[in-house]
């Protein structure tokens, strides 16, 4: 197997696998209250709604982003909820030409929310659409060609545009200052975590302990998307090994049979930090070498495996590159470098 190979087939991959589907949808929270975590997004989120609520006018367009699993699209789904609004929901690279997108704009009813997921992937030429849609809910179409042609304004319903990206940095300029909202999300502590694996736990009717979520939730990146996944693989082990009670004990079993280790790194991680290691000498290693040494795009190395790599500090970014700090080298027992 190639790297990417197993890169794209680890159970702690942070994008949405095949067998996420059919447990996601029902374990997706529906009202802001049941959405754990990310407290100042929710904030936020409660003051703009209500005060949108009272005036009966829609949300002011909403950015959301943050690393892959962290919960965007239920917290979209979420927002029009509290609405009461329909939602559409779409994506950056599906829209491809700019009479879908002026499709999807005609149909919006009043206040409806439009969801564009990666948004940073959308065509450039249908961005410029985007910006008269979401500053004068207008269309300008263009009929005819070279001279004869003319310019029309076509009024639309007013909406809300909530558009999802794993970097703000990703998006243009223009697009990103046309949101009024904007809101980053974070990795979720492992209390956070332990809260999501219990109600998990609870919808899928599984039983679980205190210390059980905990251990589960500690392998899980800060992603609720792993936690989810860990969860429905344990549970297995559980029914097959142990009396399907999820204990810290069967936990550990389970999750050590799979590869992920106590702190949720698996050899892809081990082997991104041993590259630094003993090509770079720990670094400071650039992002583009470092890419080019491990085969990896340098957006996965920004997108899925920094976040969390940063927040455990196991690695540091410093001007000069990334750096592999002395607690990564003890985690995985390699001798520092004097
Ligand atoms: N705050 C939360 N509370 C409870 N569960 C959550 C929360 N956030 C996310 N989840 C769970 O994690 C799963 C993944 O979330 P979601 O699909 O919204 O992530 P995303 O940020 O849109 O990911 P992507 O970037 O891949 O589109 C959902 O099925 C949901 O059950
Ligand atoms: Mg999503």
């Amino acid at each position: 197997m190639t790297f990417n190979e197993v890169r794209d087939e680890r159970i702690i991959t942070t994008s949405s696998r095949e067998e996420d589907k059919d447990i996601e949808s029902g374990l997706r929270p529906k009202q802001l209250i049941d959405y754990i975590g990310q407290d100042k997004a929710k904030e936020k989120l409660n003051i703009f709604i209500e005060a949108a609520l009272k005036r009966k006018e829609p949300l002011d367009h909403v950015l959301l982003y943050g690393p892959p699993g962290l919960g965007k699209t239920t917290l979209s789904n979420i927002i029009a909820q509290e609405m009461n609004v329909n939602i559409k929901i779409t994506s950056g690279p599906a829209i491809e030409r700019p009479g879908d997108l002026a499709a999807i704009l005609t149909n919006l009813a009043e206040n409806d929310v439009l969801f564009i997921d990666e948004i940073h992937r959308l065509n450039r030429s249908l961005e410029e659409i985007l910006y008269p849609a979401m500053e004068d809910f207008a269309l300008d179409i263009v009929i005819g060609k070279g001279a004869s042609a003319k310019s029309i304004r076509l009024e639309l319903n007013k909406f809300t545009l909530i558009g999802a990206t794993t970097r703000a940095g990703l998006l243009t300029s223009p697009l990103r200052d046309r949101f009024g909202v904007i809101c980053k999300l974070e990795l979720y502590n492992y209390k956070q975590l332990g809260q999501i694996i219990k109600r998990s736990a609870r919808i899928l009717d599984v039983k679980i302990d205190e210390d059980g979520a905990k251990e589960i939730a500690l392998r899980s990146r800060g992603t609720p998307r792993i936690a989810n996944r860990l969860l429905k693989r344990v549970r297995d082990f559980a029914q097959v090994r142990a009396d399907g009670k999820i204990s810290k004990q069967v936990a550990c079993e389970a999750l050590n049979l799979l590869e992920v280790d106590p702190l949720g790194l698996d050899v892809v991680d081990k082997n991104m930090i041993e590259t630094i290691i003993n090509n770079f000498n720990g670094g400071p290693v650039g992002l583009d070498t470092l890419s080019a040494s491990t085969g990896e795009e340098r957006t996965t190395i920004e997108d899925v495996y920094e976040p969390y790599l940063l927040q455990i500090g196991f690695i540091n970014r410093t001007p000069r590159g990334r750096i592999v700090t002395e607690k990564a080298y003890k985690h995985f027992n390699i001798a520092c470098r004097e």
